[in-house]
């Protein structure tokens, strides 16, 4: 923001963007604390994208989300990137500091921050699986090893994007890359299992990424995906004993931390995650 009287401008930039879900949880976090301000979704194409990154400046709006398709497309119109978007390789949040502005990648660290508030508290010596070896895997891969697990195994359906993914952080000894099939082999020794494919979202919740008949009551079982709330994966998890952990917190902490990076403020994180469920009625 370039003038402390004015009112917090927001908003979040993707093509489509009329399906966020941040309009209105930031707008209820904006409220709850009193903060004069609003949060707009920003319908923006590809080839209107830096222009749009550049009226973020003209207009002095404080910060923005950014979404599919331009995380990583919008890094190149930025001032800063932070060590988050860099690792994460994708940036999801732009702070705007006097016309100065900075990329972050709030995805993995609230995914951690959700999975240690409502699954597990202390990652520390965890032995985790990760299904699925795109972007959002990335991320919270990357934010997991701050946590100091004893391993991380990449699993995906073609393997040389586990492998290549995993290769980043050679350095560690702690993260390998596999098949989806190897995942067989490592879920009797895992704690955790973290689904970060597309398989079981809406509008294919029958789906699932792994054999359900491999999970044992002794694992965590986590799914990024919110819609469905409670996915296929989680059902089976259930069933089999496991400790279940859903998207929905991962969405909120996104949000927490973009908008105490905006705001200075702590984020009401009850009343997005009630706003939200709200949302889906
Ligand atoms: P994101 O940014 O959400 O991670 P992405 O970078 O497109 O999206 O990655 C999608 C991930 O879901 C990939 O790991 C992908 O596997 P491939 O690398 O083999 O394509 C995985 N994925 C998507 N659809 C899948 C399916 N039907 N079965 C198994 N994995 C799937």
């Amino acid at each position: 923001m370039n003038d402390r009287n004015m009112d917090m401008l927001l908003g979040v930039m993707g093509d489509p963007i009329a399906q966020s879900k941040s309009p209105v949880m930031h707008t209820a976090a904006l409220k709850a604390l009193g903060i004069p301000g609003a949060y707009v979704p920003l319908h923006i194409s590809s080839s209107q994208l830096g222009e749009a990154v550049q009226a973020i400046r003209t207009l002095g709006f404080r910060g923005v989300n950014v979404t599919i398709p331009h995380k990583v497309a919008v890094m190149e119109y930025l001032d800063k990137l932070d060590e988050s978007a860099l690792t994460g390789g994708a940036v999801n949040t732009i702070v705007n500091d006097n016309g100065v502005l900075t990329g972050y990648n709030t995805d993995g660290i609230g995914y951690v921050r959700s999975l240690k508030a409502e699954a597990v508290p202390e990652l520390s010596g965890t032995r985790i699986l990760v299904l699925g070896a795109g972007g959002a895997a990335r991320g919270i891969v990357s934010a997991l090893l701050k946590e100091n697990p004893a391993s991380i195994v990449i699993a995906n359906r073609s393997a040389d994007k586990a492998q290549e993914l995993a290769a980043a952080w050679q350095v560690t000894g702690k993260v390998t890359g596999t098949a989806m099939d190897g995942a067989a082999g490592i879920i009797p020794e895992a704690d955790i299992v973290i689904n970060t494919t597309s398989v079981g979202m809406f509008p294919y919740p029958d789906e699932l990424p792994i054999d359900p008949g491999l999970l044992h009551g002794r694992l965590v079982v986590s799914d990024l995906i919110y819609n469905p709330l409670r996915t296929r994966l989680l059902e089976e998890g259930l069933r089999a004993g496991c400790t279940i952990h859903g998207g929905l917190g991962m969405f909120i902490y996104q949000g927490a931390y973009a908008f105490e990076y905006w705001t200075g403020q702590a984020a009401p994180t009850e009343i997005m995650r009630r706003t939200i469920i709200e949302c889906f009625g």
